[in-house]
């Protein structure tokens, strides 16, 4: 089933979401409904308080590209994009690269606004899965931006939150039109 995705000026998504304790059939069948939102609606990745839900939890899938990372290690060993797509993790920590990239991105909650926005390049991260286990994973690229990007949700941050201040000139009349709802 997909669900209605929350659009910028929702409270919810200003929130920092609560970490889930219990992983049971309604968070399984919430997690199930988010990857098949995340493809109707054509993302690379959607995160639980986009669909008005205050826990922290995301779902991420890029493997429409290949290419886009340079490495992927899981739990220390190389390994393929494809076979961990769609990513779903809960209770994320992340650490990040020092060097930093920038990249376009946008949001399921931001119609029709892309931003360049610099991140740091990789991250090594530890993502919680939905059997108890633990994803140890290294990357960069898209992946890494994206990880980024849900985890940025789940404590309330929005990318348009990290885009230059010439940018937030340029897009202020946009969003707080989108904030406004219309
Ligand atoms: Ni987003």
């Amino acid at each position: 089933m997909t669900l209605d995705i929350v659009q910028l000026g929702h409270p919810v998504l200003r929130e920092r979401c609560r970490p889930v304790e219990t992983v049971d059939a309604d968070l399984r069948k919430l997690v199930d409904d988010m990857i098949e939102t995340m493809y109707a609606a054509q993302g690379v990745g959607l995160a639980a308080p986009q669909v008005g839900v205050p826990l922290r939890l995301a779902v991420v899938d890029v493997a429409h590209d290949p290419e886009c990372i340079s490495f992927l290690k899981v739990n220390g060993e190389e390994a393929d994009l494809a076979d961990h797509m769609p990513l779903v993790f809960l209770n994320p920590e992340l650490e990040f690269g020092e060097r930093k990239e920038s990249d376009t991105e946008g949001c399921l909650s931001i119609h029709d606004v892309r931003a360049e926005v610099k991140r740091p390049a990789s991250i090594r991260a530890k993502l919680p899965q939905l059997d108890g286990s633990v994803l140890e994973l290294e990357t960069d690229g898209l992946l890494a931006r994206a990880i980024q990007h849900e985890t940025d949700h789940l404590n309330g941050v929005l990318f348009i939150d990290r885009i230059s201040p010439a940018a937030k000139v340029r897009l202020k009349r946009k969003l707080k039109r989108l904030a406004a709802g219309g």
